[in-house]
């Protein structure tokens, strides 16, 4: 019997070790090259609310961007780290490229695989042309010579290579957005939206045991860990059956205001005040008219 099972458990364990291996060779990139690219300061710090990066990367009171906020998971706590242009502390040794790379390829400095509690599944989408426009806004950012904390985390996950398989698994960068030709600027500009920057779907759209978005139910509701709070559906079937109108939602969005007068909270109302609430009417239309699809 224990000769049987060695049989099989060395064997596996092998190809376990040979898979973590080369994981990160194997992990799917799409092309981050900003050469031909000028960022644009003004676009990027809209950019950087559109994008809610506040949420996860500037404590309450600590100076902007440093790190430092505490991310509750079911695989444990991480800490969103400094992204202020700091030398040490900071992202002030990362080139253009090595952002980019992090952004697109959720790929950091050294080519480690980046976790997903960092939404690059949904800044994948980001055009070249915004990344390189955030790039120039945190260029601007006072520089924190604070470190932000190394995540509690199961030390299981501590192995980023883990997070390579995870990677060649769960995600593929550079799937473009199912393209929708006949529709209008404002849909794609809501579409672009919601998959990208807003990773809406961060939170809305259901996860699988490893963690990974089911894209086959898309923003149809889930809770989030490990409090389990309880987010709705906003596919266009959802809102229709639940009697929302364009205005309202755009109200809801900006406001956070639902139209039984209830105001939301949670981590929703985070969404709206670091982010949502100061996006352009536009911006919050074409959402609108995205969700809805019209
Ligand atoms: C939901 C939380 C969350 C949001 C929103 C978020 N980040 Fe992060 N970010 C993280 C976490 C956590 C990490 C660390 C990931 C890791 O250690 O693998 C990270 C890592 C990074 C890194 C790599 C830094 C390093 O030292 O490795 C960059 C760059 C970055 N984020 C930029 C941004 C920008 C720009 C935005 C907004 C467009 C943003 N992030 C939004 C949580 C977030
Ligand atoms: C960090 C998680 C998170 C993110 C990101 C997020 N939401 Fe939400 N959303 C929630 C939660 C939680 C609620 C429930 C809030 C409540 O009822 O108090 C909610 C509620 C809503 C509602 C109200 C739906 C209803 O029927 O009551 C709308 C509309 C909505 N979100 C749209 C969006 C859009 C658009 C985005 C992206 C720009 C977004 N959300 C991003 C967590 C999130």
């Amino acid at each position: 019997m224990l000769k049987r099972l060695t049989l099989i458990a060395v064997p596996a364990a092998l190809l376990v070790l040979s898979a973590l291996m080369v994981a990160p060779s194997l992990t799917p990139r799409q092309d981050a090259d900003l050469a031909n690219v000028a960022g644009d300061r003004a676009r990027g710090a809209y950019l950087l609310k559109l994008g809610g990066c506040a949420a996860c990367h500037t404590a309450e009171g600590a100076a902007p961007f440093a790190g430092g906020v505490a991310l509750k998971t079911q695989f444990g706590t991480f800490f969103g780290p400094n992204i202020t242009p700091d030398e040490t502390a900071g992202i002030g040794g990362w080139s253009r490229e090595d952002f980019a790379n992090a952004m697109l390829n959720g790929k950091g400095q050294h080519g480690e695989s980046l976790y997903p509690v960092f939404p690059y599944t949904s800044y994948q989408h980001l055009s070249l042309q915004d990344v390189a426009d955030m790039w120039s806004a945190l260029q601007e950012v006072t520089p924190s010579a604070t470190p932000s904390k190394p995540h509690e985390i199961n030390p299981f996950f501590l192995n980023r290579r883990y997070m390579a398989i995870w990677q060649i698994l769960f995600f593929s960068p550079g799937s473009a957005l199912a393209e929708r030709p006949a529709k209008s600027d404002a849909w794609l500009r809501g579409q672009y939206i919601v998959n990208g920057p807003g990773h809406c779907g961060e939170c809305h759209t259901p996860r699988n045991g490893f963690g990974a978005r089911d894209e086959k139910r898309h923003l149809a509701g889930s809770v989030l860990p490990p409090d389990n709070e309880k987010v709705p559906a906003i596919s266009t079937a959802a809102l229709m059956q639940n009697g929302w109108t364009k205005e309202d939602l755009i109200w809801a969005l900006q406001i956070g205001l639902l139209p039984d007068g209830d105001v939301m909270g949670g981590s929703m109302g985070e969404v709206i005040d670091g982010s949502l609430s100061q996006l352009t009417d536009e911006d919050i239309g074409a959402i609108a008219t995205y969700l809805l699809n019209e």
